[in-house]
């Protein structure tokens, strides 16, 4: 019997820096470290973050590093053809290309997107089996979804993104696809549970049901999760270790892949 398609994740928000190539990573590794086989594209062709941490994580192994598991990865690059309408039928067979390329071959595609709107980012999100957005620890990033009243978390507009993903979900069932899974997940979490903290969780409870999003618990603030990027390493290849905080962000990054309910 064939294959099934690879299941696709999208990391996606249209707002720069809110952690969602370092989310996408450990994600991968996440996924790796449970046998699962995954590739990635990067459609950040500018920044490409997620890239080159895993050509840090070649380089890592090739300088005779132990052996971690790898993904196959590459980079889907914006066309610069000159006309709207060539640009995107070139984006479009870029992407389709990248994809068909991998998706009899693994479990799971990872597409990191950019920071901001691109053709390509919106075909990857009409694609999406799991969408997941990463939102920072603050009422400001509530934005992202939507303009919400801070006293009774009332959705007064939703936000492009909001919209762009709607759209997404209204071209996935017309096209007889099942529902896609929108997971929200904060991310550098300040350690001390500030009064912020909390009105961000209880705003994001209240607009789960309104937005159709499934807000799940994410990453705290750590400088593990950034300061092993020159080595292509996360906290989940790490042989031993030995600090609590250390212990705590491997738990939180296997809570993370296991509530995106991958697994049947
Ligand atoms: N949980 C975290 N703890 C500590 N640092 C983090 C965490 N998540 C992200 N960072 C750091 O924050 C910065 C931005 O993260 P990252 O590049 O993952 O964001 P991004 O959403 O992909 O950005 P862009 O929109 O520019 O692609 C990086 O320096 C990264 O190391
Ligand atoms: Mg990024």
């Amino acid at each position: 019997m064939d294959k099934k398609d690879a299941h696709l994740i999208v990391l996606g928000n249209e707002k720069g820096g809110t952690g969602k190539s370092t989310m996408a990573m450990h994600i991968v590794v996440g996924l790796l470290d449970v046998g699962k086989k995954v590739a990635v594209i990067d459609l950040d062709a500018r920044q490409k973050s997620i890239a080159r941490y895993l050509q840090n994580r070649q380089t890592f192994m090739a300088n005779g590093g132990t052996k971690v598991a790898m993904p196959d990865f590459m980079v889907v690059a914006q066309s610069e053809a000159g006309l709207v309408k060539d640009r995107e039928i070139e984006d479009q067979k870029n992407l389709q290309k990248a994809l068909d390329e991998h998706k009899k071959n693994v479990d799971f595609i990872v597409i990191d997107c950019p920071g901001n709107d691109t053709y390509l980012s919106r075909l990857a999100h009409a694609l999406a089996d799991t969408l997941v957005t990463p939102l920072n620890d603050s009422f400001i990033d509530l934005d992202l979804l939507g303009e919400v009243s801070p006293t009774n978390f009332q959705v007064k507009k939703l936000s492009f993104y909001s919209e762009m993903v709607w759209d997404s979900r209204k071209y996935r069932s017309a096209s007889g696809r099942p529902p896609m899974d929108w997971v929200v997940v904060r991310t550098r979490l300040a350690s001390l549970d500030s009064r912020n903290n909390k009105r961000v969780h209880d705003a994001l409870n209240a607009l789960q049901k309104r937005i159709m999003f499934r807000y799940v618990p994410g990453l705290y603030e750590r400088v593990i999760y950034k300061e092993l990027f020159p080595s292509g390493l996360t906290v989940l290849d790490l042989e031993k270790v030995n600090s609590l905080s250390h212990i705590a962000a491997r738990q939180e990054v296997r809570s993370l892949v296991d509530s995106l309910n991958l697994f049947e």
